[in-house]
């Protein structure tokens, strides 16, 4: 009978609709409770898969020469900081922007960003595209704790919007510091060498592009860049090969959110 069904093309069609729909229809679901249940519109914040977190850790052994039970002794550090986390809290129940902001913390593809400071111990971040700051938080509470065993370092940020950043303060900002104005014109008036370059502001290929091209000649010898835009254009792995320099690109799976996820494209130095 099932079989007889199948050659029918139309009942066919109907029902491999109907499978294909099985991949997205939880998608609807979450959408759903999301939208009673968050108050972001941009910026997602979500936590990632046990199992994503692994494959996080294991492209993050392959960039940097820090054994694997550190990086994961590194990702328990943040996703255990409590203080952190009330912090974060705090900050964004004061803010006049909380209604955009969620109540629950989580740091979504930040986690590698930690991971990475902890394991190479910068002396300079730079991230262009501050936003409300997590990002910025979560270097410079990394950077913190580099300090506490022996290597200080300090956090550059760039933002167009004067208002970005209100999460930076307390002991995270006597690390970090906002460069307001448009990054590129930031970019080249920054003065020092960037071990860390992590871009995040205007998402358009061309804008992303002349970031690395004004960097270039800022990096150290042992620089990692980290694009937050990598899973959606082809500019960091087009930069990394003009410039002989390995990529990697880590693709999120958010746990329990609509959103399909963004990524870290991870370039740095052929080890060759
Ligand atoms: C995606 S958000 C950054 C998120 C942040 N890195 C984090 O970890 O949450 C992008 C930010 O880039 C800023 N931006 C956009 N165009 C810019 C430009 N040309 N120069 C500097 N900042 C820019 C926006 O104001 C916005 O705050």
């Amino acid at each position: 009978m099932k079989k007889l069904i199948k050659k029918i093309l139309i009942i066919r069609r109907l029902l491999d609709f109907m499978n294909a729909t099985r991949y997205f229809n939880k998608k609807y679901f979450q959408i759903l409770k999301w939208t009673f249940s968050s108050r972001e519109d941009t910026n997602f914040t979500y936590d990632l898969t046990d199992k994503n977190n692994l494959e996080l850790l294991k492209i993050i052994e392959s960039c940097v020469e820090v054994p694997f039970e550190k990086l994961q002794k590194y990702l328990n550090e943040i996703l255990n900081d409590d203080q952190l986390k009330i912090y974060l809290k705090k900050k964004t129940e004061e803010s006049e922007f909380k209604s955009f902001a969620d109540r629950n913390i989580s740091f979504s593809r930040r986690v590698g960003w930690y991971v990475i400071v902890r394991s190479i111990k910068p002396k300079i971040i730079m991230e262009t595209g501050v936003d409300k700051g997590l990002g910025a938080v979560v270097l410079c509470s990394a950077i913190l704790k580099n300090k506490e065993e022996g290597f200080p370092g300090k956090y550059y940020g760039t933002d167009i919007n004067d208002q970005a950043g209100y999460l930076l303060d307390d002991k995270y900002k006597s690390v970090g510091k906002i460069i307001y104005g448009d990054s590129i014109i930031s970019l080249k008036n920054f003065e020092k060498t960037i071990d860390i370059f992590i871009n995040d502001s205007d998402h358009s290929g061309n804008y992303e592009y002349q970031e690395y091209l004004t960097i270039k000649n800022k990096l150290s010898t042992k620089a990692i860049i980290l694009g937050d835009n990598s899973h959606a254009t082809d500019k960091l792995l087009k930069f990394s090969i003009e410039n002989e320099r390995n990529f990697i690109l880590f693709r999120e799976e958010p746990k329990d959110h609509w959103y399909p996820g963004a990524g870290i494209g991870i370039s740095f130095p052929n080890k060759k």
